[in-house]
């Protein structure tokens, strides 16, 4: 099988792809699978990329694409062709095609793409139209699970149990800061969070200690998103399950974070290496079973497809179990919780990518 494993994205999450790509061309078995690439810069740009692996993190393999251009220009095949036809400005499309140069087809593509532009539906949409099977969550689960007030409505209607919320817009929050500010705190007690309600890793979030700082967070979060969700604050461990399949999906074991900093934010999960994972998370029998049992539940309420990584929350008084949030492309790196899941549940790295591409093609 030809497999195009697509990274980077105009996203936020641009680097932790980076770093989560390098990991599965790593373990991805070269003897089953026929493997090209496809860089998207952080500005949008498509750029086949066949240099070295270790170039990637760091950002250089885009230099080296661009140097390899002019090959990639004249032996060029529009994008995906019957796509190119129905775009006005297909120009622009040209360098990314979706065959590979030597022309052969692609029989499935992998985005590894995290956040928005890749783990939100859009280019879950964009190979639809290609009629090109892709790893992962539809359009719809992709952007559902993107969209977390969205997901909360949704989770809602599923029975899972998740912390108590406001949102507001953009608009509603340059308009009236205040007023919306008095009705956060008629409801809640802090700290409260802020989120934008579309962002992944953490970014545009703030945990707001007083009224102050929820204005400001509001402000914050309102950059980067549209739509702004409040959630109460839920004292808790930060667990995490894995969901692997589509229509009958199974859950891993659970795993824990220990966060570094106050809590689990950008900064701890990518750049300090503060954090440690502890799988099996030491939680009782039972916990562990509803959260699996929650997890399967929430991945089947937002239709996904493919894997998803199902987080939540284990109140450090009463023990309770609350769902925070779901990533339909969950972080891949080597120290990445996903991978980790499945290998202490029994399946290894190489095995895992391999499950994940038949699924996309059955
Ligand atoms: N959004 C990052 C990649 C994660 O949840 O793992
Ligand atoms: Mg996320």
């Amino acid at each position: 099988k030809r497999v195009l494993i697509v990274f980077g994205g105009q996203s936020s999450e641009h680097e932790v792809s980076r770093i989560s790509v390098t990991s599965i061309l790593k373990n991805i078995d070269s003897d089953k699978f026929d493997v090209s690439m496809m860089g998207i810069t952080k500005d949008g740009k498509w750029l086949p990329y066949s240099g070295p692996i270790d170039k990637i993190p760091s950002g250089e393999w885009e230099q080296i694409s661009l140097k390899d251009r002019t090959r990639s220009i004249t032996d060029k095949i529009s994008l995906i062709d019957n796509i190119v036809s129905r775009v006005d400005h297909a120009g622009e499309l040209d360098t990314a095609s979706m065959n590979d140069e030597k022309g052969k087809k692609i029989d499935v593509v992998f985005p590894v793409l995290h956040g928005c532009n890749g783990e939100d539906g859009t280019i879950q949409g964009f190979f639809e139209l290609a009629g090109i099977p892709y790893v992962g969550c539809g359009v719809l689960g992709s952007a559902v699970g993107m969209d977390k007030i969205y997901a909360k409505i949704i989770f809602e209607k599923a029975g899972i149990p998740q912390a108590d919320y406001l949102y507001f817009t953009r608009k509603e929050i340059a308009a009236n800061i205040d007023s919306v500010a008095d009705r956060i705190e008629e409801k809640f007690r802090y700290p409260i969070f802020v989120k934008p309600s579309n962002a992944g890793s953490s970014v545009g979030v703030t945990k707001a200690h007083d009224k102050n700082e929820l204005k400001e967070a509001l402000i914050y979060a309102a950059k980067y998103d549209r739509k702004v969700l409040i959630e109460e604050f839920i004292n808790g461990r930060e667990v995490e399950c894995a969901v692997l399949g589509n229509d009958d999906p199974i859950a891993s074991t659970v795993g824990e974070i220990i966060p570094g900093n106050e809590f689990y934010d950008y900064k701890a999960k990518y750049i300090d290496n503060s954090s440690k994972i502890k799988i099996p998370a030491d939680l009782p029998e039972e916990t562990i079973e509803e959260i699996r049992d929650y997890a399967v539940k929430a991945f089947k309420a937002l239709d996904c497809a493919g894997l998803s990584r199902v987080d939540f929350f284990v109140h450090k008084e009463t023990g309770r179990v609350y769902i925070n949030e779901i990533n339909t492309m969950p972080g891949f790196t080597s120290i990445s919780m996903y991978p980790m899941l499945w290998e202490a549940s029994g399946i290894p790295y190489s095995e895992l990518i391999e499950r994940l591409i038949e699924l996309a093609i059955e």
